[in-house]
């Protein structure tokens, strides 16, 4: 089968590779009907995920039909068509009964899909613990429906689960990215009193005000002037970091008003200073992480009920025997591009 693989530093390259098998009795063979690139990828390719493994067959979002199942996997069975989760989790050690599956104690806990094993920008892929990371798509919703579950929608979920969110509040989101998008998705079903979006990017900009048009856009220049403007107590009463950009940590608890929920959602290059002498007063609570993953099936309800729809995300569609040069596309930001659907 074709499988976009990890070269080396700087390398992907398409190549053929045998089908993978089931290894353990909890793994399922999925058929891979649709997958994405993800920001992550990119980190992947330039070196700023020290532990994936050279070799290894990338991506991790994806969604297929099962082929195959261990002799211990419970939830799905051959036929079923399903999201496949980002993340690898046992569903039984501490983390997991608690629902930090991020930090799941297993071996491959946590992102090891298309990072440390082979993962899904190929035409099969292989699941572990099959009953946790698979989940059954409904016939009403589509590939192209639920094609972000497993991934950057589980990430808005999950962000803004953690944030406390409530009508009275002015919400701020930093980075109208596709995470960042997600997040908005989510944020908006706690029907807060306002919603602002901070992104420095015209085109990105121009895309949240033609989809939604009842958010609140600004620059970053201009940002914490108008976020003290468009909110009741002096700032946001929650902000959540979508953007990861050189000053955006910075931007996010400056804009919060004294005693908010800061979350951050994004990934850094390098480390960030928290100037408590600065925030002195402000008492700021932060939340950050990695994303839990585990309301898949949640998620999954709100799609079929319609009240969350990623579809206007996916501005291009390639072939997998073309996604090089989807990487060429998504990499550079071209031609307006917010994610690309690879299909079979
Ligand atoms: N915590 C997690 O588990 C998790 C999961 C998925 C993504 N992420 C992280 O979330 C972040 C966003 O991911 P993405 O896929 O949307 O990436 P992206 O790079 O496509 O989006 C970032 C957006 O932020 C904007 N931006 C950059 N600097 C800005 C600034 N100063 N002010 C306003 N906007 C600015 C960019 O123009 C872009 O639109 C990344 O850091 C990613 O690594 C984290
Ligand atoms: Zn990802
Ligand atoms: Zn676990």
């Amino acid at each position: 089968m074709k499988a976009l693989t990890y070269i080396e530093h700087g390398k992907f390259a398409l190549q053929e590779k045998a089908k993978p098998q089931l290894v353990s009795a909890r793994d399922a063979l999925v058929r891979v009907t649709l997958g994405s690139i993800c920001t992550s990828d990119l980190h992947i390719k330039h070196g700023s995920v020290p532990r994936a493994v050279p070799g290894i067959t990338v991506g991790h979002e994806m969604v297929g039909v099962v082929e195959a199942v261990g002799a211990d996997v419970k939830t799905v069975k051959p036929g079923d068509r399903v999201t496949v989760n980002v993340e690898t989790f046992c569903g039984e050690c501490f983390f997991c009964k608690k629902g930090f599956v991020n930090n799941c104690t297993d071996p491959h806990g946590g992102w090891a899909l298309g990072c440390r094993i082979d993962g899904g920008q190929a035409e099969f892929v292989c699941v572990p613990y099959a009953d946790q990371g698979l989940n059954k798509i409904t016939d009403s919703v589509t590939d192209e429906q639920a094609l972000f579950v497993g991934d950057i929608l589980a990430t808005g979920f999950w962000a803004t689960r953690i944030s406390e969110i409530t009508e009275e509040d002015t919400v701020l989101i930093i980075g109208a990215g596709p995470t960042g998008i997600c997040t908005l998705l989510c944020v908006m079903l706690k029907q807060p009193k306002r919603i602002i979006i901070c992104e420095k990017d015209a085109a990105r900009a121009e895309f949240v005000r033609k989809h939604y048009p009842d958010v609140l856009l600004c620059e970053p220049e201009e940002c914490e002037a108008f976020v003290k403007e468009h909110s009741d107590h002096g700032g946001a009463d929650v902000v959540l970091e979508v953007a990861g950009g050189r000053d955006t940590f910075q931007l996010a608890w400056k804009c919060a008003r004294p005693n908010a929920i800061v979350t951050v959602v994004a990934l850094y290059d390098k480390a960030q200073s928290l100037p408590l002498p600065d925030m002195y007063g402000k008492n700021l609570i932060f939340k950050t992480g990695g994303v839990d993953g585990c309301d898949c099936a949640e998620i999954l309800h709100l799609i079929e009920e319609g009240k969350i729809d990623t579809t206007p995300l996916i501005t291009h569609r390639f072939k997998l025997a073309d996604i090089e040069e989807a990487y060429r596309i998504f990499e550079n930001r071209l031609d307006g591009v917010i994610k690309i659907a690879i299909t079979e």
